[in-house]
């Protein structure tokens, strides 16, 4: 008898009763952490083979969801391999951990049975940016950390018209991980508590992007090793710093990625067990503002008052790009910003959310900030807004230096709601920024990476599968948010590929994202698995 991956057979004995799952069973409960290896043993081993004269075997095909729930712990410890790699994308030091993540990925699509898998090397290449005054500077182009690229193209057609094909975005690179002592456990030891797999990256994205390969694997595995449905998919390692490398690819060679929809689980639900389809996503641009003063850090005794001081000069600057109650004060920059439409309104108030809960549990300040008349929803997911990331240089050592910087940095960052666009409010910023510079300081303002606001459609055949897909699997309808956050190369699927993006997260509010103890709730992990393959089972049969 021969068991391989794509079928688990049956020994049955003559009158029908299935003899090996039973002691199968009771083997995985003594046994959990060896259950991945049980099909194999039970297949191989000598309890089906002895009696072979006597029984008659039918071989039974495991739904692609059953074989998802049996191999469950399995997935998880492959996840916590992938896990240990710590691929912060935005780390010069980790560019070979990077790498190691993008193999482990290609690796394992391999295995699973897609085909022309392969990492696709990126680079931005040099660009001339013209600044609101003086001559064009040049950015320098530089390679990137790779995408990784599989597919599987040839699905059977569906009453004589070709399978759907779905792309399957997601990102193994992660953010840095510190501040390291507020961990509880360390951020590349994977570690479950509770029903929670803690680690940098559980949830956004390695966890959620492997959803998307136990889903392929589970549904080769119920097929015969086919896929119901065409399936491209493309993983990035530069999510997090931008996306650069993954947007001049799909600007590139969009035939490549030619697909009739996008999938892509990067987000979250809106609570527990409420299953979700964000349709909107802020964009970005990150910006650096340098000032420089004096020719070389000096006394602060000696020239103090004579000298001008660029981290004051910074300071001075920032505290005028929004007023007290939060409203952004660059000339021009709410002129494009749309009004969420009523009936987004509408839905967003039927939301269960609560202010003062959220405040207690997710923020934990003593009041939120924001700008009057708008909802916590609106303010994060429908206005733009401006924040602070860090302000290096200096003396920040421990003790006290008297010294007056010659050179400061702030990093400041604009989330950007549609119709604004990065172009036009980085050009806002810049000549505002530009337009506040004290005597004697000189300033260099930066756009290190951009991303566009987005708001999908919800008006096409893929969202009601995916929501049918979510209420198989939770038992209830879906609900429509926005995000506050951005992933900037949804835009350009929309743009460039011109296909619907679905995106359909599992992460939960309080997972902890770019935060010390991030996680992924493990249900929420195997749900995940089980909405996607039902999509993808699903999307076959337009
Ligand atoms: N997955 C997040 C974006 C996200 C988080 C969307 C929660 C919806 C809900 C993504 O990895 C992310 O953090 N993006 C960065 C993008 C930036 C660096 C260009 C972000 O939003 O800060
Ligand atoms: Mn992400
Ligand atoms: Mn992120």
């Amino acid at each position: 008898m021969v068991v391989d991956r794509e079928t688990e057979s049956h020994s049955l004995d003559v009158k029908g009763k299935a003899v090996a799952p039973f002691y199968q069973n009771l083997f995985r409960n003594a046994f959990p952490s060896l259950v991945p290896y049980t099909d194999v043993w039970f297949a191989n081993g000598p309890h089906t083979r002895r009696r072979k004269q006597k029984r008659v075997e039918i071989k039974m095909t495991q739904s692609a969801a059953s074989f998802a729930q049996n191999n469950a712990p399995r997935f998880v410890e492959e996840l916590k391999a992938l896990l240990r790699i710590p691929s912060i994308s935005t780390d010069p030091e980790r560019i070979a951990d990077t790498r190691r993540a993008a193999e482990f990925v290609a690796n394992e699509l391999r295995r699973i049975g897609m085909e022309n898998v392969r990492l696709i090397e990126t680079s931005t290449p040099e660009t001339a940016v013209a600044p609101s005054s003086g001559p064009a500077q040049i950015v320098p182009g530089r390679t990137g950390h790779p995408l990784v690229y599989a597919d599987y193209l040839h699905a059977a057609p569906v009453n004589g018209k070709p399978a759907t094909t779905v792309l399957l975005y997601g990102h193994y690179d992660v953010q840095p991980p510190d501040p390291l002592d507020e961990w509880k456990s360390p951020p590349f030891e994977p570690t479950e508590r509770d029903g929670n797999i803690y680690a940098r990256g559980a949830v956004d994205d390695k966890g959620q992007m492997w959803m998307h390969v136990k889903a392929l694997e589970s549904l080769f595995s119920a097929n015969e090793g086919k896929l119901p449905v065409n399936v491209r998919v493309i993983v990035e390692g530069e999510e997090e710093v931008g996306g650069e490398g993954i947007a001049a690819f799909v600007r590139e060679h969009p035939g490549q990625l030619a697909a009739d929809v996008a999938l892509v689980s990067d987000t979250e639900m809106f609570a527990p067990d409420l299953p979700t389809l964000c349709v909107g996503l802020r964009g970005m641009i990150y910006t650096e503002i340098e000032a420089r003063g004096a020719r070389t850090d000096l006394h602060s005794g000696m020239y103090g008052g004579a000298a001008p001081n660029p981290f004051v000069a910074l300071a001075q600057i920032i505290a005028r790009l929004k007023d007290d109650s939060g409203k952004i004060l660059i000339p021009g920059f709410y002129d494009k910003v749309a009004k969420p439409s009523a009936d987004e309104l509408k839905a967003w108030k039927a939301l269960p959310f609560d202010e003062e809960h959220y405040r207690e549990t997710e923020v934990g300040s003593s009041v939120l900030t924001g700008e009057p008349g708008y909802s916590v929803l609106e303010r994060t997911w429908a206005r733009p807004t401006l924040e602070v990331h860090g302000m290096p240089g200096g003396f920040i050592g421990a003790g006290a230096k008297t010294v007056i910087p010659a050179r400061a940095l702030a990093k400041v960052s604009m989330r950007l709601v549609p119709d604004q666009t990065p172009a036009e409010s980085f050009a806002q910023y810049k000549s505002y920024v530009e337009s506040l510079c004290p005597a004697g300081i000189t300033l260099d303002v930066r756009l290190i990476h951009a991303g566009d606001p987005i708001v999908v459609s919800t008006d096409n055949p893929y969202v009601r599968t995916a929501t049918a897909a979510m209420h198989d699997v939770f038992k209830t309808d879906t609900v429509f948010i926005r995000s506050g956050g951005s992933i900037p190369i949804v835009g350009d699927f929309i743009r460039e590929l011109h296909i619907p993006t679905l995106m359909m997260g599992f992460g939960l509010p309080d997972d902890n994202l770019h935060a010390p103890n991030e996680k992924f709730h493990l249900a929420n992990f195997h749900r995940g698995i089980e909405s996607i393959i039902r999509f993808l089972e699903n999307v076959s049969a337009p």
